[in-house]
């Protein structure tokens, strides 16, 4: 017997809740996956064993300690697949990046990373702007009409737009509303499967009717992923931008170029992971931000000090300091990937507790970044939290939006790029103010969205 297996078992369990032994805790996870969890964390501490249903359990650790070993330290015993979640997600993003592990993730994560370099954002930064610009001047109408606008459709649309024409050189504006209805619909039955027991097995049977909605949905994404690769393919050259990457790449031992499973697999990936995540942060910033007039006064003064009136660019972004400050303070409150999943393999000791070999493992940000020892006042949203001095003796792994270890995030500083830019070419023009009486309220699907979506009122700052 292994040092280290004599360590394990003198290790205790971490606490488990009480739950009937067939029912488990699924339907509490059903009723409200991220609220349940919270409950857990208040009541049990930051590490929980947990019976899902009849002998399938989990665990759930948020300490910035427990995120940093399993993301990071001992990353090779914690793997996407085979993990629920991953498996329900196979159908949509296939062998795509956030899917995919082992030599084929790192393969393909070598392959990609080029495109998501600082050099190569940088040239981005004006597509950016002009995608934003074009929607204001739109927004200018509904400014004057009073209208109210549903938000967080508008930044879905936007940030559709901007992964099509930085990473695809495609316009993506007319298909936004199907791509976009398409992903509203799986991001439900994809967290509705998976607080279900016995998903995995009715997610085999075609004709079961949550199977046969996505599968319609998927059909439909496909539909136009493999017209937008067969309409490259006619081109003279691939392309020098991320999809050219793609359809030129050989593996490096066969020469064998990417099949169009593979291709199609990547592309759906980035488009789902690279625009619904932006979206939704900039759509609780200027939610939030319409509800705290002295931040909203600090932006606005920020970007009047440093743009004078003009578009922003890639130069700007280190002044623009307290837009970043803001964008993070976004993402502390609002991570929109709010829990990370993972499939332990061998038996580990994390943070003091024992795990058993094949564990089922959840992480939450959003729970991480609301811990009180490392966040006072957690609930307040308050921008300053992310000035250098007070970020210096924070741990690494007491924030993580973007996850962290090798499979963290490969478009962090594309989003965060696009997001400052973004923030300072809105914040500029416009007041963003929720209508009387709404109050938003989250709704957890496998990102954190608003619930029945975001209204917001447009007014224009000059008026
Ligand atoms: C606010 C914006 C974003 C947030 C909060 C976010 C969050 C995350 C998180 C937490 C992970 C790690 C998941 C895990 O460990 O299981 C991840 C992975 C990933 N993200 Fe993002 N993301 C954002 C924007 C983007 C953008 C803009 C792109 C692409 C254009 C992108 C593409 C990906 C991909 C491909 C992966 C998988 C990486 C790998 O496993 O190698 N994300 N993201």
């Amino acid at each position: 017997m292994t040092s280290a297996a004599v360590s394990i078992e003198r290790r205790p369990a971490p606490p488990t809740p009480k739950a009937n032994p067939i029912f488990g805790t699924a339907r509490r996870f059903r009723r409200a996956p991220l609220g349940y969890m919270q409950e857990l964390v208040s009541e049990f501490g930051p590490a929980i064993h947990y019976r899902f249903f009849l002998n399938l359990w989990g665990y759930i650790f948020v300490h910035p300690q427990h995120n940093e070993h399993i993301l990071q330290d001992n990353h090779k015993n914690y793997t996407k697949l085979p993990h629920p979640i991953f498996q329900i997600l196979l159908p949509l993003a296939g062998k795509g990046l956030l899917t995919n592990d082992g030599q084929s993730w790192l393969r393909q994560r070598r392959l990609l990373q080029p495109a998501f370099h600082r050099k190569q954002i940088n040239g981005f930064g004006q597509m950016m702007t002009a995608a934003t610009e074009k929607r204001l001047n739109r927004w200018a109408r509904a400014a004057r009409a009073g209208e109210v606008v549903a938000f967080d459709q508008e930044m879905m649309e936007l940030t559709l737009e901007i992964v099509g024409r930085t990473l695809f050189n495609m316009d993506l504006t007319n298909a936004a509303h199907k791509v976009g209805d398409a992903f509203s619909e799986l991001n439900e039955l994809i967290i509705a499967q998976a607080t279900t027991p016995f998903s995995l097995y009715t997610m085999r049977i075609p004709f079961w009717p949550s199977t046969r909605k996505m599968a319609h949905d998927i059909r439909a994404l496909d539909r136009l992923i493999y017209a937008m690769i067969a309409q490259r393919r006619q081109a003279d050259s691939p392309g020098d931008d991320l999809m050219g990457t793609l359809l030129s790449a050989g593996d490096e031992e066969t020469g064998i170029g990417m099949d169009e499973k593979q291709v199609r697999d990547e592309l759906i990936t980035l488009m789902i992971a690279g625009h619904e995540t932006t979206a939704l942060l900039l759509t609780w910033l200027f939610y939030r931000i319409g509800k705290h007039p002295d931040v909203e006064a600090q932006l606005h003064d920020e970007v009047d000090r440093i743009l004078n009136g003009r578009l922003p660019t890639i130069e700007d972004i280190p002044k623009l300091v307290y837009t970043r400050q803001v964008v993070d303070e976004t993402l502390r409150l609002y991570p929109p990937a709010y829990a990370i999943s993972r499939a332990g393999h061998e038996a580990d000791v994390i943070g003091g507790y024992a795990t058993s070999p094949n564990a089922i493992i959840t992480l939450s940000p959003y729970i991480t970044h609301r811990l009180p020892e490392f966040w006072p006042q957690p609930q307040e949203f308050d921008p300053q939290r992310f000035t250098l001095t007070n970020s210096a003796d924070r741990p690494r792994f007491a924030y993580l939006p973007f996850g962290g270890g090798p499979r963290q995030c490969i478009g962090n500083s594309f989003s965060l790029t696009e997001s400052v830019l973004v923030t300072a070419t809105i914040a500029q023009r416009f007041r963003l103010r929720s209508p009387a009486a709404y109050i938003a309220e989250l709704s957890p699907q496998v990102t954190l969205r608003p619930k029945g979506g975001m209204p917001l009122l447009i007014e224009a700052r000059s008026a």
